[in-house]
């Protein structure tokens, strides 16, 4: 029989990282909008400032579209609020369609009462020359606001956070950096074509994210299960960038059930050692394992079972 070892090695391990699955993006949203009021509230009170790390993309939409419920039906105030985002591309205009600065005020910022001078999105405008001192006092900027409470990544196909592509280190700051291919394939949609889709972004490091007090990342739908239990599940290691925050101290995944499906909880629940065996879920170990070793299940073996975790019934 072959080993795979990269299956072994997902396995051994299990989740590094504490999830919160909610059945859909929406709940989900709601969970972390609820939560993220809590500690503005707390601050107001508290007379300090609440300072967000903040993201772009299809993930945090709902998660905004309930933060602006908040402010308008339930008197939330943004008047205490300081945020950075994550990331924009280079360079950009701030008022093209694809623009981040563009999607912050359209889905949040036009909408609550943060002040402007207290909301930063990288300037994708600035010449390259300047961009390494820009760079830098973003950075400072973050710190001289008192470090990020909450930072509130999503997570690429590749397992980017941020625009921190495979092989950022872990100490990397905010930063001009090459896109992905997969990156500019999987954002082209947004673009009249390919090769409209630009080949740089100014991003928060991965060392500006670990900063952070706390990280909350969001993953919706099937198509991120892979690479959530890759980065949950897999070794910590800058091939999957997301996989860093398993040496952040205060990190939680929060995802819908359709991003929860490759865990080994709901994939192989039997290999964790905590499952009830029901007719359903011995079909699904059978036929799963029939699978995996490319056999009939007549022709499996108790070798077979036992080399495969399933020798406890
Ligand atoms: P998405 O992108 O929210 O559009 O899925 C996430 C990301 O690339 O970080």
């Amino acid at each position: 029989m072959t080993i795979n070892h990269q299956e072994i090695e997902l396995i051994d391990s299990f989740e590094q990282i504490a999830v919160e699955i909610h059945p859909t993006a929406k709940e989900g949203s709601k969970a972390v909008a609820a939560e993220i009021a809590a500690l503005i509230r707390q601050k107001q009170t508290a007379g300090e400032p609440c300072v967000l790390g903040l993201a772009t993309g299809s993930t945090p939409k709902y998660l905004y579209a309930e933060l602006v419920r908040l402010h308008k039906e339930e008197g939330l105030s943004f008047k205490n609020v300081v945020t950075f985002n994550l990331d924009e591309y280079y360079p950009i205009e701030p008022d093209a369609l694809q623009s981040y600065n563009r999607f912050m005020k359209e889905q949040l910022f036009n909408h609550i009462d943060i002040p402007e001078s207290q909301y930063h999105i990288p300037d994708g405008t600035l010449p390259k020359e300047k961009m390494k001192a820009y760079c830098e006092e973003y950075e400072r900027k973050i710190e001289a606001a008192g470090g990020l409470d909450v930072q509130i990544p999503g997570i690429g196909n590749n397992g980017h956070i941020g625009f921190n592509e495979p092989g950022s280190s872990i100490n990397s700051h905010t930063r001009l950096i090459t896109l992905d291919n997969s990156t500019r394939l999987a954002n082209a949609y947004d673009f009249p074509n390919m090769s409209q889709v630009p080949r740089l972004a100014i991003t928060m490091g991965i060392s500006t994210i670990l900063k952070a007090k706390k990280v909350i990342l969001l993953a919706w739908g099937s198509h991120k299960a892979k690479i959530v239990r890759r980065s949950v599940e897999g070794h910590s290691s800058d091939q999957v960038p997301a996989s860093l925050l398993q040496q952040h101290p205060n990190t939680k995944f929060v995802i819908d059930e359709q991003a929860a499906h490759d865990l080994t909880r709901n994939k192989e629940p039997w290999l964790t050692g905590d499952c009830e065996w029901t007719p359903a879920l011995i079909r699904k170990a059978v036929t799963g394992l029939a699978l995996k070793l490319n056999k009939a299940i007549l022709m499996l073996t108790d070798k077979d079972y036992n080399e495969n975790g399933l020798n406890d019934w």
